[in-house]
């Protein structure tokens, strides 16, 4: 039958809808055409902010955003890009200059760039991410600025442009600051830096914003979904078009005054799953601009205390991973290390991993799609930020939204997490009560969750009761037992009781050690030790039937200013299943062996009818 056949026999049911918000991220630049920013940039380091605030700065001439060079030798021009030193984009500044291994303040970045103007298209400057606050110029004018280390913004700089030379310079700033989000102490390294990639974008006159496409929240037999063009509204085509061809999929969808269309259309895909990671070929036009992408289909619910992913109680294997790079120090950011962290997450025979704490970049969400490994994506309310204090609230909000549009099409993500060890108190329980609403508001179709360390013992049994469980749909528990607190043997006589009715996630717990340092499990420090914990802590999970998934801190040992121990830390969090140089400790094999088991057991049930 022809694909034109087909299509007669689909239902396409297309509802007008209300005009969506204005201009928000731009869907999948890398399923479309792009130039390339990385590579060397100069780079001027600036403690002071002396090319921001100068003395002069009315002339305008000591902005370094303006890139000024001396007209003539009696000029006075203090600063050069041209002569300066480069570091590589993306990458954070830390890891690739000694001297910056601790700094916090503002380098500033250039880059010159050749281009053929077309004054009929669009031209968006996308950055994946900055850590921490950004300001983006364009030939020496403002074009925006940015707050949030770990999700991506851009700007259309189609007026900034000239046709041939070009530059760009960027101030990034990573000072951490009270009322910022994360705040002042965090428990991993401050990395700063155009950390991801930055990319040129040049979009047709009319062309394709964004899109949702996915299976029915219900799970009934149909794709839906929506789709918002952009650019000029005058003389737009009416509608656009989505061609999922292994489905026989080739819809119109007509679009409002806006540029917004809802689709819903009848169809069974193949669930997505970690053991079937299916992937559609996904397409999207409009005029003549076309988005490849590939997207995966599923359900996740929860029924009680039971999570179900396509309608299967399933049990979460997890690991905790931070966005560290596995062959090298710094930030991680491109496919390669997505692919090396999460094979080792394979290994370990994982089916979830928790991205912690921030919005990972979006290579390693694309890649746990790829090879079939759920994840929980967090944004990094953590600890004691200032949950009074609206502007953080904002800012939080918005660093939410931005994660959800820029991940909502990947299959791999099954809980959106709010916050991490959060104290309990009102202005908090209010601040996340709006986040979690806001989570279900933005995306209906996943789950909503947090990390939380609080809970009372009542004659001797840990009960769940912080207020946060209440709101969310999935309960995340860190547990320190036999690390902070406790021996190793007393977490396997812990009696834990969750008085919710939900799933539960233990989403921390571990010890340190250094790899290689064998001794008494008696211990601190030593490899046997750490064993010891997770020996004990695994019987803790076996006496916990609402508990539904575990993520042991952590994947690898990874950076962090707080942890100076000489000759054991060194700056480096041990609490790693692998050395910062990917080797495995014992305490990785008690892991794996526990998988192993609950793997079987998977199997076991799911061959039953
Ligand atoms: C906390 C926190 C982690 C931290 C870990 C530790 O639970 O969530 O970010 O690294 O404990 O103390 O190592």
């Amino acid at each position: 039958m022809s694909l034109h056949g087909r299509v007669s026999r689909l239902a396409v049911l297309v509802l007008a809808a209300e005009s969506v918000a204005a201009q928000g991220l731009i869907q999948n630049t890398a399923g479309r055409p792009y130039t390339d920013l990385g590579g060397e940039w100069a780079v001027i380091v600036d403690p002071f902010e002396t090319g921001y605030y100068s003395h002069r700065f009315e002339e305008k001439a000591d902005g370094y955003f303006r890139n000024a060079r001396p007209a003539d030798p009696s000029d006075l021009v203090e600063y050069d890009f041209a002569t300066s030193p480069r570091l590589m984009v993306p990458g954070d500044w830390n890891s690739q200059r000694q001297d910056l291994f601790f700094y916090e303040g503002t380098v500033w970045y250039q880059r010159d760039f050749q281009l053929a103007k077309d004054d009929s298209r669009h031209y968006v400057l996308h950055f994946g991410a900055a850590n921490y606050e950004a300001i983006v110029y364009v030939n020496g004018i403002r074009v925006g600025e940015h707050e949030g280390g770990f999700t991506p913004f851009q700007f259309e700089i189609s007026e900034q442009l000239r046709d041939g030379e070009n530059f760009v310079v960027v101030k990034v700033d990573n000072r951490r600051e009270r009322d910022h989000v994360p705040t002042v102490n965090t428990d991993w390294w401050n990395y700063g830096g155009l950390t991801r990639p930055v990319r040129l974008l040049e979009l047709d006159r009319f062309f394709v914003a964004d899109y949702a496409v996915q299976l029915d929240v219900d799970g009934d037999a149909s794709v839906t979904g929506w789709i918002r063009a952009g650019g000029d509204r005058t003389a737009a085509p009416a509608a656009a078009r989505l061609l999922i061809p292994e489905l026989g999929i080739a819809a119109d969808v007509q679009l409002d005054a806006s540029g917004y269309g809802e689709f819903r259309i009848q169809a069974d895909p193949e669930r997505w799953s970690p053991w079937s990671p299916k992937l559609y070929d996904v397409v999207v036009v409009y005029g003549k601009d076309r988005v490849q992408d590939r997207i995966g289909f599923r359900t996740i619910r929860r029924r009680g205390e039971d999570l179900l992913l396509n309608g299967q109680s399933i049990y979460l294997r997890g690991i905790s991973v931070h966005e560290e790079a596995p062959a090298r120090e710094g930030r991680a950011w491109s496919e390669a290390d997505a692919r090396q962290t999460l094979e080792w997450a394979r290994e370990l025979n994982c089916n979830f991993v928790r991205l912690a704490h921030y919005p990972h970049n979006e290579a390693m969400l694309r890649m746990a799609d790829e090879m079939g490994l759920l994840v929980w994506s967090e944004i990094p309310v953590y600890w004691t930020i200032q949950f009074e204090n609206p502007a953080v609230y904002a800012n939080a909000e918005r660093q939410l939204v931005e994660m959800v549009a820029r991940d909502r099409n990947r299959a791999s993500i099954i809980l959106w997490s709010v916050a991490n060890e959060t104290p309990d108190h009102e202005a908090r329980n209010e601040f996340l009560g709006r986040l979690v609403e806001k989570a279900r508001t933005l995306d209906p179709g996943r789950l909503v969750t947090a990390a939380l360390d609080t809970h009372t013992n009542r004659d001797g049994v840990r009960v769940i009761d912080d207020p946060l469980a209440r709101a969310v749909d999935v309960i995340g528990i860190n547990s320190y037992c036999g690390w902070y607190g406790d021996t190793p043997e007393n977490c396997a006589e812990y009696e834990w009781r969750s008085e919710h009715g939900k799933p539960v996630i233990v989403s921390e717990f571990g010890a340190g050690a250094l790899h290689g340092n064998y001794g008494s499990s008696r211990a601190r420090w030593t490899e046997e030790y750490q064993a010891r914990v997770y020996e004990h802590n695994i019987t803790m999970l076996e006496n916990m039937p609402f508990v539904r998934g575990t993520t042991p801190w952590i994947l690898r040992d990874f950076r962090s200013p707080r942890r100076p121990l000489p000759g054991i830390q060194d700056y480096w969090n041990r609490k790693g299943l692998l050395s910062e140089q990917g080797e495995r400790k014992q305490a990785w094999y008690l892991l794996k062996h526990f998988y192993d088991g609950l793997s079987r057991r998977q199997i076991e049930e799911q061959d039953q009818p």
